[in-house]
């Protein structure tokens, strides 16, 4: 076990220190480049025969649980632009709990970083004997999903040990971005677009590389939150995901209550909690969403919030807005719908360096089983 941590005292360390790595092996061969080196075009071998039959259905549904469903939040927008298909999300146990309509003409998406999970294998066959088309976006060769899906596209992250997922969610993302972008191949009105996003993805890499480097302020974040009770996350857009993963990790691993909110929704509730005593993890990095966070920011600041915020490493004036006391975290910059896979970084090490300070099993948090392999 040693030798397969290397240097790493443990897995989850490891597992996000690997990230630049991983996506590399997750677009490895997929992303095709033309003589001048630049991405051109996406190549998916799994999915070949079954992209016409994708285009022609009625809607896209995305299915997981935990991580593998919040990475299906991160990618709905882009693959709704691109698809120009209605994409809608499911929670595999709420998939069968409600009996959820599924149809001849759906192309069903199970996501998936086992390929074992129960929830999601049963709900899998639930669309599967009404005709849908299932497609799985798999870590694990040879697993039940995997083996059990029309087509798909594996992820290659390679192992994760670690029970809180962390590269297996960006990696996801990242299939799921080249899923969305063969399936828009042919869309003439989408071709810089899908040029920036291609080139995006080849310096996504040393984007995560570079946001691994605030391993160090995470680590004085956490000793600062370390005593908390409770924290708040705020994302919209394309970081709506990110808030929710985000208080995921601290929930899972640092036992410490923790909750993602979408920042549209605040008023309808959340800003009832906010005082001088409880951090609020704001993710505000430049997208079309950054007007509406900047907003939000001042109305939490007007309230005395505890501000912590998640900006663009290029921004000036939102660190101005947010105030002096405020805590600024900048991570570099990749196109839009990318950018998910950048802000997760930074709250990976928060919650991970919160579970070594608060004393907590990183690897084997209490009550959880990396592969939840009964309904
Ligand atoms: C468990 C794990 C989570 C994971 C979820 C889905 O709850 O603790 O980390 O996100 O299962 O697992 P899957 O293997 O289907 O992605």
């Amino acid at each position: 076990e040693n030798i397969m941590k290397g240097e790493f005292e443990h897995f989850m360390k490891k597992e996000i220190h690997e990230q630049p790595e991983s996506v590399v092996q997750t677009m490895m061969g997929r992303v095709v480049k033309d003589m001048e080196g630049a991405a051109s075009r996406v190549f998916l071998g799994g999915m070949i025969n079954f992209v016409s039959t994708i285009r022609r259905s009625r809607r896209i549904v995305l299915c997981g649980c935990g991580t593998s469903y919040n990475s299906a939040i991160a990618v709905r927008q882009l693959m709704e632009e691109l698809t120009e298909l209605p994409v809608t999300l499911e929670l595999a146990s709420d998939v069968l709990d409600r009996r959820c309509p599924f149809f001849r003409d759906d192309t069903c998406v199970f996501i998936s970083q086992s390929g074992e999970t129960a929830d999601t294998l049963k709900a899998m066959q639930y669309a599967k004997d009404r005709g849908a088309l299932c497609v799985g976006i798999v870590n694990t060769v040879g697993s039940a999903i995997s083996r059990s899906t029309d087509c798909g596209v594996h992820i290659n992250a390679g192992a994760e040990i670690g029970v809180a997922s962390t590269k297996a969610y960006t990696c996801q993302i990242v299939a799921m971005v080249l899923l969305s972008l063969s399936l828009s191949e042919d869309s003439m009105s989408l071709h810089s677009r899908r040029k920036r996003i291609m080139s995006s993805l080849l310096e996504l890499p040393n984007a995560i590389r570079k946001a691994l480097l605030l391993d160090a302020q995470m680590r004085e974040l956490a000793k600062e939150l370390k005593d908390e009770n409770s924290l708040l996350l705020l994302g919209r857009g394309y970081n709506y995901a990110t808030a929710l993963e985000g208080a995921l990790k601290v929930k899972e691993v640092a036992l410490l209550h923790s909750e993602g909110i979408l920042a549209g929704e605040m008023k309808h509730g959340p800003l009832a909690l906010v005082d001088e005593v409880l951090p609020l993890i704001i993710v505000a990095t430049m997208d079309d969403s950054y007007k509406k966070q900047e907003s939000a920011v001042q109305q939490l600041r007007a309230r005395g919030g505890r501000l912590i915020l998640i900006v663009s490493e290029e921004d000036d004036e939102i660190a101005k807005t947010a105030g002096d006391k405020a805590t600024i975290v900048r991570v570099p910059t990749v196109e839009d719908c990318l950018q998910s896979v950048v802000n997760i970084v930074p709250l990976q090490l928060l919650s991970y360096h919160l579970t070594v300070l608060r004393g907590h099993n990183v690897d084997q948090p209490r009550n959880l089983a990396k592969s939840v392999t009964v309904e």
